[in-house]
């Protein structure tokens, strides 16, 4: 055998060998195998893998939030002295956005009627607390930690809870996170005591706990990091970053986001535009986002479906009337955001006039999905090899509507964003055991 990998029998005084493309698990005899390598690797190797790992030797680089720390230099430092990126900036060993960049999944690209080549999905799931939210977190926490705080709250649907918690518990902060009682994934609530934040149960829903939470911040001397704070809009800029870099700054025809507090397509608006007024991008791509139809509210304000009138930024004059005239009609009629996508399950949107601005300026649209197409969404990510949770479904099942109704063409770039990995293990388990699902593969045996 003349190859430099074979495998051999673990047993020495069998030692039977046999090629790399064998399927052999045991040898003849039944001994186990090792994978052996002839040469001997050079110890000059360690340096070369140090350089591949991080070319300057610095987290701040590797982190996917922080290598575009010029274009959100709050902390107004000196952004290539090393010193100054540890003293001020907040980073999990550079784990945040790191893995982020869009790709091509076919399988997705049939279902919602796309080319493949003209449509990205971009997973932040991987981020370290496994949502989007992290590229906010860092930014936040940073700021929190300029200001000196010592306790960060939040409401939460589950994410934004487990990545504060996560930064907190690694700056050494206290953290309070309020969640809507028994409407969170068992995978995101078991993050945030993993973390050590202090659960706070709201009876009611997000809207509520969030109220909650920011008369405790104000009360008690607490930092909020919901994303009405500014500093975590700062940090969610990024997404649009490393997806438009990824297209060698050429900017799609549409990104795609689930909407619920609207955080994340208020920093996607403020991206476009500072990148668009600083000269970076010729083209503006337009925003499309998608709600759930439980929780539709800025679906049915923008497109005139509670009274005829199409709530619009109107540069800068929104009709704020309209806004409270609705939030009183879902009060008095005891409407409540009800979706299995609990990230999502949101009434009051509190970034809406960021939101407005941001489809103001991009000319962007809002759709809304059923919980059985956002269930069928995040399932055929599944079949390409990605991970995403049920809000995160929306984007590809609302690409497919939006295609369908020939709002989004055939051939146009697309970005959706998959803001979230799985954390509610009983979903796909409960998909893929009822046969009537499009796309459930039942277990057999
Ligand atoms: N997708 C996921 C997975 C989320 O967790 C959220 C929001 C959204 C989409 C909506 O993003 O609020 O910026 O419009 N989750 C929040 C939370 C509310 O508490 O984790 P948005």
């Amino acid at each position: 055998m003349n190859e430099s990998a074979f495998l051999k029998c673990i047993n020495p005084s069998c030692g039977l060998e046999y090629p790399i493309y064998s399927k052999n698990i045991e040898c003849e005899r039944g001994h186990l195998l090792d994978v052996k390598y002839k040469k001997t690797p050079s110890t000059e190797l360690k340096e070369l893998f140090y350089t591949r790992r991080n070319p300057q030797g610095s987290i701040f680089n590797e982190s996917g939030v922080w290598r575009f720390r010029e274009l959100l230099n709050f902390c107004q430092i000196d952004t290539s002295n090393q010193e100054e990126c540890s003293k001020y900036l907040v980073s999990l060993d550079g784990a945040e956005g790191r893995q982020s960049k869009p790709y091509q999944m076919s399988k997705v690209a049939d279902f919602v009627g796309a080319s493949h080549s003209g449509l990205w999905l971009q997973p932040e799931g991987y981020n370290p607390s496994g949502s989007f939210k992290d590229n906010g977190m860092s930014t936040a926490v940073t700021h929190a930690k300029l200001i000196g705080a010592k306790k960060l709250i939040c409401a939460s649907t589950g994410n934004t809870s487990a990545a504060a918690a996560m930064y907190a518990a690694n700056e050494n902060m206290e953290c309070d996170v309020y969640i809507p009682a028994g409407q969170i994934a068992p995978g995101k609530l078991s993050q945030a005591y993993q973390f050590g934040a202090q659960i706070v149960q709201v009876q009611g829903n997000f809207d509520d706990a969030l109220a909650k939470s920011l008369d405790d911040a104000k009360h008690h001397d607490g930092y909020t990091v919901n994303s009405v704070n500014p500093f975590r809009i700062e940090g969610q800029k990024t997404i649009p970053y490393r997806a438009i870099e990824y297209l060698n700054w050429n900017p799609p025809d549409w990104i795609v986001y689930p909407g619920g507090a609207l955080g994340n397509i208020s920093s996607c608006g403020k991206a476009l535009m500072e990148l668009y007024e600083w000269g970076w991008i010729k083209k503006i791509p337009r925003i499309a986002v998608i709600n759930s139809e439980g929780a539709s509210t800025l679906y049915d304000l923008y497109n005139g479906n509670f009274e005829e009138t199409e709530l619009r930024w109107n540069k800068g004059s929104p009709d704020t009337g309209l806004i409270e005239r609705y939030y009183k009609h879902l009060d008095s009629k005891g409407i409540r955001p009800k979706t299995k996508a609990t990230a999502i399950q949101i009434g009051r949107p509190a970034n809406i006039l960021k939101g407005l601005r941001a489809l103001e300026f991009t000319n962007g649209i809002v759709e809304k999905v059923s919980d059985a197409e956002m269930m069928d969404g995040m399932s055929i990510v599944g079949l390409n090899g990605f991970d995403c949770e049920m809000a995160s479904g929306a984007s590809p099942a609302g690409i497919k509507k939006l295609i369908e109704k020939e709002v989004i063409k055939k051939d146009d770039v697309v970005v959706g964003i998959l803001t979230g990995r799985q954390k509610d293990s009983s979903l796909p388990v409960d998909y893929h055991n009822n046969p009537q699902n499009r796309f459930a593969i039942p277990p057999r045996g």
